[in-house]
Protein backbone atom coordinates (compact mmCIF):
# COMPACT_ATOMS: atom_id res chain seq x y z
CA UNK A 1 0.00 0.00 0.00
CA UNK A 2 1.43 3.76 -1.05
CA UNK A 3 1.28 5.99 1.94
CA UNK A 4 1.03 10.14 1.64
CA UNK A 5 2.48 12.25 3.60
CA UNK A 6 1.91 15.36 3.14
CA UNK A 7 4.01 17.14 5.54
CA UNK A 8 6.81 15.76 4.91
CA UNK A 9 9.58 16.50 1.93
CA UNK A 10 10.94 13.92 -0.35
CA UNK A 11 14.82 14.77 -1.17
CA UNK A 12 16.49 13.69 -4.42
CA UNK A 13 19.48 11.83 -2.80
CA UNK A 14 20.99 11.71 -5.94
CA UNK A 15 22.33 15.31 -5.40
CA UNK A 16 23.73 14.32 -2.05
CA UNK A 17 27.44 14.74 -2.15
CA UNK A 18 27.95 15.19 1.63
CA UNK A 19 26.38 14.66 4.95
CA UNK A 20 27.15 16.33 8.15
CA UNK A 21 25.90 14.78 11.36
CA UNK A 22 26.04 17.52 14.59
CA UNK A 23 26.31 15.72 17.47
CA UNK A 24 23.87 17.50 19.88
CA UNK A 25 24.07 14.92 23.29
CA UNK A 26 24.10 16.23 26.60
CA UNK A 27 28.25 17.47 26.60
CA UNK A 28 28.01 18.86 23.36
CA UNK A 29 24.68 20.46 24.08
CA UNK A 30 26.63 21.99 26.86
CA UNK A 31 29.25 23.24 24.30
CA UNK A 32 26.95 25.24 21.77
CA UNK A 33 25.77 22.18 19.37
CA UNK A 34 22.73 23.74 18.57
CA UNK A 35 24.07 26.94 17.69
CA UNK A 36 27.02 24.84 15.99
CA UNK A 37 24.52 23.26 14.34
CA UNK A 38 22.30 26.42 13.12
CA UNK A 39 25.51 28.42 12.06
CA UNK A 40 26.68 25.50 9.50
CA UNK A 41 23.22 25.20 8.41
CA UNK A 42 23.06 28.85 7.66
CA UNK A 43 26.13 28.88 5.94
CA UNK A 44 25.40 25.57 3.95
CA UNK A 45 22.14 27.46 2.43
CA UNK A 46 23.90 31.13 2.38
CA UNK A 47 26.39 29.14 -0.19
CA UNK A 48 23.60 27.75 -2.07
CA UNK A 49 24.56 23.65 -0.77
CA UNK A 50 21.58 22.82 0.75
CA UNK A 51 20.22 20.86 -2.50
CA UNK A 52 23.75 18.96 -1.98
CA UNK A 53 24.40 18.70 1.65
CA UNK A 54 22.14 16.61 4.03
CA UNK A 55 22.67 17.20 7.82
CA UNK A 56 21.69 15.39 10.85
CA UNK A 57 21.54 16.03 14.91
CA UNK A 58 22.44 13.16 16.48
CA UNK A 59 22.71 12.00 20.27
CA UNK A 60 26.36 11.59 21.94
CA UNK A 61 29.02 10.04 19.57
CA UNK A 62 31.49 9.16 22.40
CA UNK A 63 33.91 12.07 22.45
CA UNK A 64 32.65 14.27 24.72
CA UNK A 65 35.56 15.81 25.82
CA UNK A 66 35.68 17.57 22.58
CA UNK A 67 32.91 19.15 22.16
CA UNK A 68 31.25 20.48 20.16
CA UNK A 69 31.63 17.57 17.79
CA UNK A 70 31.12 17.92 13.97
CA UNK A 71 31.02 14.45 11.72
CA UNK A 72 31.10 14.81 7.86
CA UNK A 73 31.00 11.52 5.40
CA UNK A 74 31.77 10.02 3.03
CA UNK A 75 35.11 11.40 4.14
CA UNK A 76 34.88 10.12 7.99
CA UNK A 77 36.43 13.01 9.38
CA UNK A 78 36.06 14.62 12.83
CA UNK A 79 36.04 18.18 14.02
CA UNK A 80 36.34 19.17 17.73
CA UNK A 81 35.57 22.21 19.77
CA UNK A 82 33.55 23.00 17.34
CA UNK A 83 31.84 26.88 17.64
CA UNK A 84 29.47 28.77 15.81
CA UNK A 85 32.37 31.10 14.61
CA UNK A 86 33.96 27.99 12.98
CA UNK A 87 30.87 27.97 10.21
CA UNK A 88 32.04 30.04 7.53
CA UNK A 89 35.81 28.54 7.09
CA UNK A 90 34.40 24.74 8.38
CA UNK A 91 32.05 25.25 4.64
CA UNK A 92 34.55 26.57 2.73
CA UNK A 93 37.51 24.77 3.05
CA UNK A 94 35.35 21.20 4.23
CA UNK A 95 32.44 21.15 2.49
CA UNK A 96 33.49 23.26 -0.29
CA UNK A 97 37.19 22.70 -0.90
CA UNK A 98 37.79 19.39 0.47
CA UNK A 99 40.62 21.30 2.56
CA UNK A 100 40.18 20.04 6.06
CA UNK A 101 39.76 22.70 8.57
CA UNK A 102 42.20 23.48 11.48
CA UNK A 103 40.17 21.90 14.17
CA UNK A 104 40.42 18.48 12.14
CA UNK A 105 40.06 15.65 15.26
CA UNK A 106 40.37 12.20 12.80
CA UNK A 107 40.34 11.83 9.17
CA UNK A 108 39.78 8.27 7.70
CA UNK A 109 43.20 6.63 6.50
CA UNK A 110 45.46 8.73 9.18
CA UNK A 111 46.96 7.30 12.40
CA UNK A 112 46.67 10.16 14.62
CA UNK A 113 43.79 11.24 16.63
CA UNK A 114 44.41 15.31 16.92
CA UNK A 115 43.36 15.81 20.54
CA UNK A 116 45.03 15.64 24.01
CA UNK A 117 41.63 13.98 25.44
CA UNK A 118 42.35 10.60 24.29
CA UNK A 119 39.95 7.91 25.94
CA UNK A 120 41.40 4.61 27.18
CA UNK A 121 39.64 1.41 27.55
S1 LIG B 1 27.77 14.52 23.59
FE1 LIG B 1 28.84 14.87 21.69
S2 LIG B 1 30.38 13.35 21.77
FE2 LIG B 1 29.27 12.97 23.59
Amino acid sequence: MHKTYLTMDIRNLKNIKKHIFFCNGEACSLNGAAEVTKAIRQEIKKQGLHGCIHTTKTLCNSRCHDAAIVIVYPNNEWYKNMHPSDAQDFVQNVIINDKGFHKLLYKQGEDTIHSQSTITV
